[in-house]
Order: C-alpha cells, then sequence, then structure tokens
C-alpha cells in the first residue's frame, strides 16, 4: 500500500445532558459569570451525572463516525481511545468501547497525552494507514473530567467539561486529500502545571488521600496560559512551513478549546483570518483530548468544511504535550 494517504471519513460527538452554567458555578465558589466569561470565554458546560461514565459518551460519537462512513465495525483494525479520565484501571476504555461497537478485528488501547490526546491519536493512526498496517482507524477523545475537579477551587472548576468525539479514519489512495503533516512534542519537566497527583500508584487510593483531596486537578493556570500560546504557534508553523503553506493558506483553524484567550493569540501568532478559527469554547467548556473531535464534528454539521479546504488542528495539555496535525479535507 504504497503512497497511501490517511483521511479523516467521517466524525462524531456526543456528551451529557446536564450542563453546568456560570450561574450555577456563582452557588458553589466566589466567581462570577462576568469573570468566567472575560478570562475564559466559557458560559456552559456538559456534567456528566452520577452513574455515567466515559465510554458510554465514546460509544455514542463512534458509532456515528461508523454510520455516517458506511462500514462495519468490523472493518476497523485499530481502535484508540484517547483519555485521561478511563471508565476504570484495567482494562483500557478503547477495550471497552470495541465490546460495545463489535469492533472485534481491531487492536484497542488508551492514549493519555491529556488534551494532545486526539493529536497523538490521528498521528498514530495516520502512521498505521500510511504503512500499511491498518484500513480504519477509529480515534476517540473522549472524557469525563468533571469527576476530578474540586468544585471547591475556583481557579479550576469554571474551565473542564465532559464528551467525546470521535473520527474514523480510512486510507485514501490516489488522491490529495488527507493528512499533509503531523507534529507531537511534549516536555515532563512542566508536569506540575496541570497534574492530579492521586488515584494511582504514586498516592493510591487510600480513604486519606481520597478525603484530602489528591485525585483532584491542580493547575498553574497563569504559567500554563504562556507556555500553550508559544507551544500551539511553533508547532503549527512547523507543520505549516513542512508542507509548504502559511497560515494565510488555511480555511480551518480548530485549535484545542482550553480558553477563548489562548485561541486569539495562536490565530494572531500564525496571522490567521479570526473569522476561520472554530471555537465552541463558550457552550463546551475544556473537554480536554474531546475538545478538537468534537468541535471538528460540529464544523462538519454545519457546513465549514468543504473538500479540498486546509484544514489546521492544534493542541496543548498537560504532561506538558502539545501537537498539530494539517490535512487536506
Ligand atoms: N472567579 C473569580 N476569580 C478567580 C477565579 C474565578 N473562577 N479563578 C481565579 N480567580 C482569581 C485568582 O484567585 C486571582 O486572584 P488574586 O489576584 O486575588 O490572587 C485572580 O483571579 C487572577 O488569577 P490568575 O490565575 O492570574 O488569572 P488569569 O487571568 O490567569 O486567569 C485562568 C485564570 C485559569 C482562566 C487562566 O490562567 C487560564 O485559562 N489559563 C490556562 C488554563 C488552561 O487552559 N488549562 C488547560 C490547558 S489544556
Amino acid at each position: 500500500m504504497a503512497n497511501t494517504n490517511a483521511r479523516i471519513l467521517s466524525t462524531g460527538r456526543a456528551y451529557p445532558e446536564g450542563v453546568l452554567t456560570n450561574a450555577d458555578l456563582e452557588k458553589l465558589v466566589e466567581t462570577s459569570d462576568e469573570w468566567i466569561i472575560s478570562r475564559t470565554g466559557i458560559k456552559e458546560r456538559h456534567k456528566a451525572a452520577d452513574g455515567e461514565y466515559t465510554s458510554q459518551f465514546a460509544v455514542r460519537a463512534a458509532q456515528q463516525a461508523i454510520e455516517r462512513a458506511r462500514i462495519d465495525p468490523s472493518e476497523i483494525d485499530l481502535l484508540i481511545c484517547a483519555t485521561v479520565t478511563p471508565d476504570q484501571i484495567l482494562p483500557s476504555t478503547g477495550c471497552l468501547i470495541q465490546a460495545e461497537l463489535g469492533a472485534h478485528r481491531a487492536a484497542a488501547f488508551d492514549l493519555a497525552a491529556a488534551c494532545s490526546g486526539f493529536l497523538y491519536g490521528l498521528t498514530l493512526a495516520n502512521q498505521m494507514i500510511r504503512g500499511g498496517q491498518a484500513r480504519y482507524a477509529l480515534v476517540i477523545g473522549a472524557e469525563v473530567l468533571t469527576r476530578y475537579v474540586d468544585y471547591t477551587d475556583r481557579s479550576t472548576c469554571v474551565i473542564f467539561g465532559d464528551g467525546a468525539g470521535a473520527a474514523l479514519v480510512g486510507a485514501s489512495e490516489g488522491d490529495e486529500r488527507g493528512i499533509l503533516g503531523t507534529r507531537i512534542r511534549s516536555d515532563g519537566r512542566y508536569a506540575e502545571q496541570l497534574y492530579a497527583p492521586g488515584g494511582g500508584t504514586r498516592l493510591g487510593i487510600t480513604a486519606d488521600n481520597v478525603n484530602s483531596g489528591q485525585h483532584y486537578f491542580r493547575m498553574k493556570g497563569n504559567e500554563l496560559f504562556k507556555v500553550a500560546v508559544r507551544s500551539m504557534a511553533d508547532v503549527s508553523r512547523e507543520v505549516l512551513e513542512e508542507a509548504g503553506y502559511k497560515g494565510e493558506d488555511v480555511k480551518l483553524f480548530i485549535p484545542h478549546q482550553a480558553n477563548q484567550r489562548i485561541t486569539d493569540a495562536v490565530a494572531n501568532n500564525l496571522k490567521v483570518d479570526s473569522g476561520i478559527v472554530y471555537s465552541n469554547i463558550a457552550m463546551h467548556g475544556n473537554t480536554s483530548s474531546a475538545s478538537i473531535p468534537i468541535a471538528l464534528d460540529e464544523c462538519v454539521e454545519q457546513g465549514r468544511i468543504s473538500e479540498g479546504d486546509l484544514v489546521l488542528l492544534a493542541s496543548f495539555g498537560g504532561g506538558v504535550t502539545w501537537g498539530s496535525v494539517l490535512m487536506r479535507w
């Protein structure tokens, strides 16, 4: 299968019905709708109810993508679930999703790269398809982040939401469409800018650790902000340059939905027109690995992408991790 391109054939998305508005948060912590909107752009976010869990949203998003690609789940060779909020420690959420979908031939696993997880997964799927190891790959980003949010910490509880997005990636031979370039990076020296110390083997699941909230997210928002803008812009520029394009050539730019001010700063840095930058942060907040595939599916639904358009994706997240993918739709 030499000269095979990998292309996103279809997408899907799902989220909990439950919504947490800024007004709801005003009742929980000392904050205001005005502060949250001006500092983040977020108005509301979806929140899973007790009893709802990550793979449920992943399966719904994946089923949409599979139906739209008109393939049978048994044709999927690779199933990647990007998540930092798995259903359980063992087995992987990917395997649980695989069983629900009936994707019995797939190699299924989880990928933990926080908000960059979907682009990490897309990068792996691209290589597996180009190398002839897979014909169809399902890349999912799915999170129930609100389970790890401390609703007494105003600096984090306003940011995160829940949901899932999926992309069915397939081989597309002999045309110009598909993934043109990918770049993924990480730097563990910044691990403590966004982390949850408890719940693993280091600070185990003891009553003391749970009671003192060791499993909750902690974030140095201010420092993260600067690293996010710089690294997303740098890696996007690298991917564009390598493929022979400039920011002006991009028809749709979907950055990870972390904060409207980060999105604006990255777009400005890359010199892409604000009109081609997609944002849904107001309605979803930051859904980590789910944010880009949810946004992509919304763009497809709204007719914001046409065949042949140059589409740029960029992400940044805990780890820290970051990446960019350029594709011709
Ligand atoms: N409501 C009201 N005030 C708040 C608040 C809230 N929800 N959260 C923090 N504050 C306060 C702080 O306590 C601080 O008060 P102080 O000056 O009295 O100490 C003040 O606002 C400024 O805090 P700071 O952290 O400097 O604010 P900021 O402008 O950097 O905005 C974030 C905070 C979190 C919105 C911003 O840093 C951010 O979005 N960073 C990136 C986070 C991110 O995207 N993370 C995920 C990456 S994938």
